[in-house]
């Protein structure tokens, strides 16, 4: 047995913590290490104890039945970390070598974050369009798709106010250009911004779901998801991905990420200071 319970004085043991981590990966490909499934135990235990579910079989019961029980498992287990232009040699390649390129070809764009937490990430994307479409004097249409699992972390990306941790790496003039102070000394993004950004609820392993992107992408940023996931759901996630991708469509994964031996398909652009995958 792994623990007891204060209030309810309920035990909960390995073999059933790894079932209810088994219903978890089943709907979201998320994989559970030692240390999610403390963070399992201890959210399963306070909800117990301040009577949210009357036993574990209840609770089991609701999370594969209630999707909204299964969403606050997805916001206790997920990790968010993100701000605005992480991984910067990214932001470079796509500003200076892949949307003027694409620009050149074609009068509109999609980009995609998947995976996109509190929205750092794909507003940074957008961010990067304008500034290239200013360069170049040219106007396109340019929309950016953004998802995650967790209904929390896109509350906040819908909001779009950050505080100085997300916005520590933006340079002082896109800062100025881009957001709004408030009167808390937060940055809210510019509405020009917000309205190139769609959110969805959506999980990267989910087949019929990831549908609604479209199959229309040009290049799409999975950065740091894929290093939760176990190679099953490795290989699903980057199927979909590259199911929605345009022939030519670039990928970009986190540093500590890769998608070689995984899937067919994909071929290797080395770019300054990374790697970037191309849809053949
Ligand atoms: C560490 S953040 C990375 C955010 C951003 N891509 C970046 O690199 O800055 C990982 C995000 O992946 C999301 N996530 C985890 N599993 C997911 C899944 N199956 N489908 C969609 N999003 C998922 C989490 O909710 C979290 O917001």
């Amino acid at each position: 047995m792994l623990t007891s319970l204060g209030v309810k004085a309920m035990e909960i043991s390995y073999k059933e913590l790894d079932e209810i981590s088994k219903i978890i990966y089943r709907t979201s490909g998320l994989y559970l290490q030692k240390r999610d499934k403390d963070k399992l135990l201890k959210y399963i235990e306070k909800k117990l104890a301040e009577g949210r579910f009357r036993s574990l079989e209840h609770f089991k019961k609701e999370l594969e039945h209630s999707k909204s029980v299964l969403y606050e498992v997805f916001d206790v287990l997920t990790i968010n970390e993100t701000f605005f232009f992480r991984h910067k040699s990214h932001f470079n390649i796509l500003e200076k070598e892949i949307l003027p390129k694409l620009f050149k070809e074609k009068q509109s764009v999609k980009l995609w974050s998947a995976a996109c937490s509190t929205g750092e990430e794909p507003y940074s994307m957008a961010i990067t369009a304008l500034e290239v479409m200013e360069k170049l004097k040219i106007k396109k249409t340019v929309r950016v798709i953004a998802n995650d699992i967790s209904q929390k972390v896109l509350k906040v990306a819908q909001e779009g106010v950050y505080g100085s941790y997300a916005i520590r790496f933006v340079p002082p003039d896109i800062l100025k250009k881009y957001f709004i102070k408030q009167p808390d000394g937060k940055y809210k993004i510019s509405p020009k911004v917000k309205s190139m950004v769609r959110f969805m609820h959506l999980s990267l392993t989910d087949e019929a779901g990831m549908k609604r992107i479209g199959n229309d992408i040009d290049v799409v940023f999975c950065r740091n998801v894929l290093i939760y996931f176990d190679i099953e759901s490795r290989k699903k996630a980057l199927s979909l991905i590259h199911y929605n991708m345009n022939k030519g469509a670039y990928l970009f994964l986190g540093p500590a990420e890769s998608a070689r031996g995984l899937i067919k398909g994909l071929k290797i652009v080395l770019f300054p200071g990374a790697i970037v995958y191309c849809k053949e």
